[in-house]
């Protein structure tokens, strides 16, 4: 059978994906629904997350699922809910992420972004992966993991909250890869550049500092994040950072912070 025509046994296989509202987690649930995988599309925007369904390829194997992820009370209902929908959760997509903000600079931020921004992608990050995990270790059925980190997890972004956010989320995806990889539990992060999709309001001149000359869109990651969850074609992957930026990270092109903003 040609490698890449069935990445994925929809007979057996599910997906759980967070931020599918909206841009990057958006693109990697739909294209989980166009390969038949039945997917929970899990946002904190009822509109969004409704719209991303309905112009997904296969919106009857899509399940809507809306709430916050900053309270583990909710995480603990999107595992619920998640079950009673897909029973055995076999893959997980985290792509949520609060807004960022340009003014949220390091003498600006308040505790209240510092704690959300925390919540979302490393507390909530971190709770939903050990449980999901926990479930298929107890079935002895593998499973795969993708995170949504940054090029700002190794260098500063100017939002320290956002930063500090995703080099936690580098280390804990390295964690968990080498302590579920005897359950064939591989777990990796996604590392996009300057993706146009919703999250990151770009300077479209930032362009000429791309070795591919444009901005990325949320399509260019949807393909590889497959790839990457896909244990047929990355079964023996786990533990590692891919980079899809455009070439973006061979050049630096943040100034410091304007502290006048
Ligand atoms: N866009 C980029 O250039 C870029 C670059 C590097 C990393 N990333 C990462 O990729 C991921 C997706 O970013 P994006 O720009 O595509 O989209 P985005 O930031 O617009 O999407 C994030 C989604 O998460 C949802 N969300 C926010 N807070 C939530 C909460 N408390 N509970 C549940 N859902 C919540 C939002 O409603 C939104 O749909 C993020 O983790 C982001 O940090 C993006």
């Amino acid at each position: 059978m040609p490698i890449f025509d069935h990445p994925f046994d929809p007979a057996t296989e599910t997906a759980l994906v967070t931020g599918a509202g909206n841009g990057i987690g958006r693109a990697i649930a739909q294209a989980l629904v166009g390969e038949g995988v039945r997917t929970v599309f899990a946002d904190i925007n009822a509109e969004t997350v409704e719209s991303a369904i309905k112009s997904s390829a296969n919106p009857a194997l899509a399940t809507a699922w809306v709430g916050d992820l900053a309270e583990r009370s909710e995480c603990d209902r999107l595992l619920a809910d998640a079950r009673t929908s897909l029973g055995l959760i076999t893959h997980f997509v985290h792509s949520a992420a609060p807004p960022r903000r340009e003014a949220d600079h390091a003498l600006a931020v308040t505790d209240d972004t510092w704690m959300r921004m925390r919540a979302v992608n490393v507390d909530a990050g971190f709770h939903l992966g050990r449980e999901i995990s926990r479930a298929l270790i107890a079935a002895k059925v593998p499973g795969s993991m993708l995170y949504l980190t940054s090029l700002h997890a190794e260098t500063p972004r100017n939002l320290p909250h956002y930063s500090t956010s995703k080099a936690a989320l580098a280390m804990m995806v390295k964690e968990f890869a080498k302590t579920l990889g005897r359950y064939r539990i591989r777990v990796n992060a996604l590392v996009p550049g300057a993706i146009a999709a919703g999250g990151f309001v770009a300077d479209p001149t930032l362009a000429r500092h791309i070795p591919l000359g444009r901005l990325g869109r949320s399509d260019d990651l949807a393909p590889l994040a497959l790839a990457v969850l896909s244990n047929r074609i990355s079964g023996y992957v786990t533990g590692v950072a891919i980079v899809i930026d455009g070439g973006i990270s061979l050049t630096n092109w943040f100034e410091a912070p304007n502290l006048d903003a």
